[in-house]
């Protein structure tokens, strides 16, 4: 399992039993056996990576890939890249509208995402993306100018995520061994949304995701 986190911080993996999982990758768990969980990732983005990131102006997949980008210029380390490229893999995993946020409906993507990855990945890679939505909620609570530059959909999910952290929680959250790549990851995530920026490709990070992994390739 993944490592607790500090209990103020809304978590666990409750939502992973009653929400509906995107078929295709329901059929695509079933043969999980068969792909190695690199491919099975990359897949994931096929599928469904030229869908919506919220209502910015590039899809999830540039999102991922200029998160990753930016992380590898500033000499991020593999699994850092690697959080970075999934950190929203969670928006991929259901099949919740769209506009769910203009229904007051939070997809806890965060926790998606880590719970779908947390047997394969290392920590390193996982915590970053569990903590991203609790790194803006921190953020905002400590760096008044962090809140005013977010972007407006950015802002309207704070809401559902539980606003900015009280300072109890915000206290808290900076003793959490993964605090700071949260905090790095978040700051990153939250550049990434340039129309058209030119970034490596995907297959690109197939090593920084190799690399990732709890056990090493397969032989
Ligand atoms: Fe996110
Ligand atoms: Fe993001």
């Amino acid at each position: 399992m993944l490592s607790a986190s500090p209990e103020d911080i809304k978590i666990p993996f409750r939502f992973v039993a009653r929400r509906r999982v995107y078929k295709e990758l329901e059929t695509m768990n079933e043969s999980a056996q068969i792909v190695d969980p690199v491919s099975h990732v990359m897949e994931c983005f096929r599928l469904r990576g030229d869908s919506e990131y919220g209502k910015e102006a590039v899809s999830q997949i540039e999102h991922a890939l200029q998160t990753a980008f930016a992380a590898e210029q500033m000499g991020g380390t593999p699994q850092f890249v690697a959080a970075c490229l999934l950190h929203d893999v969670g928006h991929l995993l259901h099949d919740l509208p769209e506009d769910a946020p203009d229904k007051n409906i939070d997809d806890e993507h965060e926790q998606l995402g880590a719970a779908w990855l947390y047997e394969h990945f290392l920590p390193e890679v996982v915590e970053p993306i569990r903590l991203h939505v609790a790194a803006k909620r921190y953020l905002c609570a400590v760096d008044s100018e962090y809140f005013s530059k977010l972007s407006p959909p950015s802002v309207q999910s704070l809401e559902l995520q539980g606003g900015p952290m009280t300072p109890a929680q915000a206290a808290h959250f900076e003793s959490h061994p993964h605090f700071k790549s949260a905090i790095e990851l978040r700051r990153l995530d939250d550049q990434a949304k340039i129309p058209n920026l030119e970034t490596p490709p995907l297959s690109h990070y197939r090593d920084h995701l190799t690399q990732s992994l709890i056990v090493g390739p397969a032989k």
